[in-house]
């Protein structure tokens, strides 16, 4: 595990969007992991600047998301498509045909798992896969369980990641109680991971994930056993670890 320490928030977005475009640059036709989440989104609009800048080229770029609310469809600006969209995808020259999330509208989990596994097991299985860090330790959605779930399941989100994504809705019924999300087996299949936290209120999980027992009840707590992991997070969010 590597641990890189960026001073603050757009310097983890700098330097997290080094990586991604070095990927990019070295293998063109790279398959990048994608994640939502508030804390990606400095590192897509550096991305997107580069792409501006005529730095990157993402037409050979395959993507594959993390996970999706089950019952949103593509238009919901809460669903990850639309942030996808809004982000990245709408923004650089990537193939809209070679960009894949979880169907959130599949109303059948078992048919809208096993088709999402199918999609990334075509794509030749994922280069560089981005993460976030959920304040329970949940990476995708994986939440805390008594197993590592290996392949994409049907999650009921907790209290806690609903009660955190309730500023994204007018109201805490409108949050989506369930998602699809790739397992924990197919992240860790990932050839290299680099997970992006910043900010003081998700220091004690990061301590918790990376320097603690390696436990499905801290799901981003696997990821000390993968053998390319790096790890981009401010000095708020290490503020509870020494280096
Ligand atoms: C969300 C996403 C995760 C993300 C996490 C942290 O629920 N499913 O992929 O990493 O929560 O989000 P944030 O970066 O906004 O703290």
């Amino acid at each position: 595990m590597r641990v890189i320490k960026a001073r603050d928030y757009d310097d983890m977005s700098r330097k997290a969007a080094n990586i991604i475009s070095a990927q990019i640059i070295m293998k063109p036709d790279c398959v990048l992991g994608l994640a939502t989440g508030s804390t990606p989104i400095g590192t897509y609009a550096d991305l997107v600047e580069r792409y501006q800048k005529g730095d990157l080229d993402f037409s050979s770029v395959t993507t594959v998301n993390l996970d999706e609310y089950k019952g949103l469809n593509r238009e919901n600006e809460q669903s990850y498509y639309y942030f996808m969209h809004d982000n990245l995808f709408g923004k650089v020259n990537v193939d809209l045909k070679r960009t894949f999330l979880p169907d959130g509208m599949e109303p059948d989990a078992k048919k809208a798992c096993e088709d999402y596994d199918r999609v990334i097991a075509a794509t030749g299985g994922v280069d560089l896969q981005l993460l976030g860090l959920g304040h329970n330790g949940h990476i995708g959605f994986n939440e805390p369980a008594e197993i590592f779930e290996a392949e994409t399941h049907c999650v009921d989100l907790t209290e806690s990641t609903i009660t955190a994504n309730r500023r994204f809705f007018a109201s805490e019924e409108e949050v989506p109680r369930q998602a699809y999300t790739m397992g924990i087996k197919t992240i860790m299949r990932a050839r290299k991971i680099l997970l992006v936290v910043s900010g003081e209120d998700k220091a004690s999980i990061v301590k918790e994930a990376f320097y603690g027992a390696i436990t499905p009840k801290v799901p981003a707590s696997v990821l000390q056993l993968h053998n390319d992991v790096t790890i981009v997070a401010d000095e708020a969010a290490l503020s509870k670890v020494s280096l």
